[in-house]
Order: structure tokens, then sequence, then C-alpha cells
């Protein structure tokens, strides 16, 4: 299991109640209880997201939590908090599971901390392309139970996934046209042991932070590239300190919407029944917005001064090859991993 070196966890412990009241009470979201989103006019949950307010994720999330509100008659509502004002994905995990925010949306990564079946979907080349990502992601046969999974261990229900799209690098030194060129680079990865392999893998220093310290990273030389998607690059602004961008795409990733247990367990029928509906229809608009903001970011990103190019795909695939080898080590792995790939076979 990954584990950073400065255990945030173990802080959370001692400053998170605090933290996220006086998050709450800056946002001038919530009832500044932390410990409870109810009062009398319906429960407001509140939802952990590290991304803008010009992110698909929090247009779609936003939109979400008004239908909701609407077709409960105002039982349940959602509060989206962006921009990790409640904590880095770390931390909201692991508030999710104590019941301290409602909602957390998650990359693939995390889950693979608490779970490593997860890591089958955070393999490069585990998804064709986003269209293949979306079907197998709804697909109950193939998910349902690794969706159920941290369920009885860590009161945490995994509702679906968002698609993080096609990950590509990133650097401040220059373009990249094979994992030659990254030679010596420290790379940013996320929270995740086969995320640091795949690093190495392509001949770079993985160097894990969370996302919200990415820019300081890039811009101080403690790290000398990241992987991403454009969105994500356009958005947190990356361009200004890594104004090349090399279409790598080794990767189509995974971010989940995450729920505490019982908070879920104590809708009624008719309330959790309008709410997978709402949710259902939450994808399916991120999924169409990923795609025009997409285009949208590459040109905003070049607007910014940024530098696009493409790159030798076959040399990056190469380099990725061992890892599923390397890493899906138990029957439940390899059967997820069959049952994936064989879906877009
Ligand atoms: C994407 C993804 C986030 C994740 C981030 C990262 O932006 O949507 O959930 O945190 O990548 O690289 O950390």
């Amino acid at each position: 299991m990954f584990i950073r070196p400065l255990n945030r966890r173990a802080l959370l412990g001692a400053t998170g109640i605090a933290g996220i009241t006086a998050a709450l009470a800056a946002c001038g979201g919530g009832s500044g209880d932390s410990s409870s989103g109810s009062g009398a006019s319906g429960t407001q949950m509140r939802l952990a997201l590290n991304q803008t307010e010009d992110h698909p994720s929090f247009i779609a999330l936003e939109n979400f939590g008004a239908a909701l509100d609407e077709a409960t008659g105002g039982s349940w509502g959602i509060d989206v908090y962006p921009n990790e004002t409640l904590g880095a994905q770390q931390e909201t995990l692991q508030m999710t599971s104590n019941g301290s925010v409602e909602m957390s949306i998650v990359s693939g990564t995390q889950l693979e901390n608490l779970n490593p079946d997860f890591l089958v979907l955070n393999m490069p080349g585990g998804f064709d392309d986003i269209t293949k990502q979306m079907e197998i992601l709804g697909d109950q046969e193939i998910v349902g139970e690794l969706f159920a999974s941290l369920e009885e261990s860590q009161n945490i229900t995994v509702l679906g996934g968002f698609t993080q799209g096609e990950r590509s690098v990133y650097s401040t030194k220059g373009a990249i046209t094979t994992p030659d060129d990254l030679a010596g680079q420290k790379l940013r990865v996320q929270e995740s042991d086969l995320h640091l392999a795949m690093a190495a893998a392509l001949g770079a220093t993985g160097t894990p932070l969370a996302y919200g310290e990415v820019y300081t990273g890039l811009n101080s030389g403690v790290i000398d590239a990241a992987e991403n998607n454009e969105i994500s690059y356009a958005t947190q602004t990356h361009f200004e300190v890594a104004p090349y961008l090399s279409l790598t795409r080794h990767l189509v990733g995974t971010d989940y919407l995450i729920i505490n247990t019982d908070v879920l367990n104590s809708m009624s029928d008719e309330d959790r029944a309008a709410f997978d509906e709402g949710w259902a229809a939450c994808v399916e608009e991120h999924t169409g917005l990923w795609e025009e903001q997409t285009a949208q970011a590459i040109e905003d990103a070049e607007a910014g001064g940024a530098e696009v190019n493409e790159v030798d795909a076959e040399a990056f695939k190469e380099a990725l090859s061992a890892l599923p080898e390397e890493f899906l080590t138990t029957e439940a792995q390899t059967t997820l991993w069959d049952a994936v790939r064989g879906a877009q076979s």
C-alpha cells in the first residue's frame, strides 16, 4: 500500500474537524456543524472536489444537486466544495469514510490504496477510449462487486465513475517524443504504487504529490514534469509553468463518486431512486462536457503559450507493456482485467 512520507491521515485526526468547520464557514455553506448536514429543511450533503468551478465535474455535480433537491422536494441536496477546500483527495477519502463529509470525488489511484483490485482500472492500456470506459464502468456485472467492496471495511459505497480522459505528459524542460526524453526528469504521479512504477517504466523518477501541489511543484523545480488530461492542464493553469504538452495518451483514468454508506442507506426507497436517476444523468452530462471542454482546453493552453506535440505512441505503449504482469497478481485482479479487456476486443 502506498504511504506518503508525511502521515496526513494521522494529522487529520487532530486537525481535520476544526479545518473542515473553518472551511465550511469560509465557504458560507453547510450549517457549520461538521458532524451533520441535516436541518429542518432536509439533508444537505457535502461533496468534496479538487477541481475548479469551470471543470466538467463541478458543473455536472452542481446540476445533480439541483435535480436531486427538486426530485426529493428538498429532502436531499448537495453542496459541492471545489478546489480542495475540504482537503486533498487522500484526506477527503478518509472524511467520507468517517462521515465528516458525505461524498467525495476521488481518483481511482486513491481507492487502489484501500482495495488493490481497483488498480486494475488504473492500468495504462486498460481502457481503449472513453466510450468503452464508460460502458464498462456502467456494467454491474463487471464492476458491481468491486464498487461494493469498501462498504463493510470503510463504510464507503462507490456509486460510479467519471472519465478523467486521456492522460498525457507535460514538462518544464522541453517536448517529449519518446520515453528516452523523460530520462532523469522528476515526474509527478498520483499517490499510487502502480503509477510510481509507471513513471519508472518511462525512465522518469516518480514523485507522488497531491493534485493541488503540482503547480507550485513545477514552478519551484521540485518536479520537472507531470501527467494529466488536457482539461486539468488548462483549468489548473499548469501550462504557465510547464509549457510542453506531449500527447502520450498513456492512460484513460477514472474518478469515482463515493458516498458514506450509512448516509446512502438512510435514504427512503423513493429518495434513493431519485438519487440514482440524478447520478446517471450527471454521468451522462459529464461525459458530454468532457468532449467539448477537451478541445477548448487545448486551445486555451496554446493561447497561454503551451506547445503541444504528438509522440511516438508505440514507444510509450511498449515501455508500459510489462506493468499488467507485474501488478496483477491475484485471481480477482486477473479475472477483472480479463473482463475489462474482453469487453473491448
Ligand atoms: C485528474 C483527476 C483528479 C485527480 C488528478 C490528479 O484531474 O480528475 O481526480 O486528482 O487528475 O492527477 O491528481
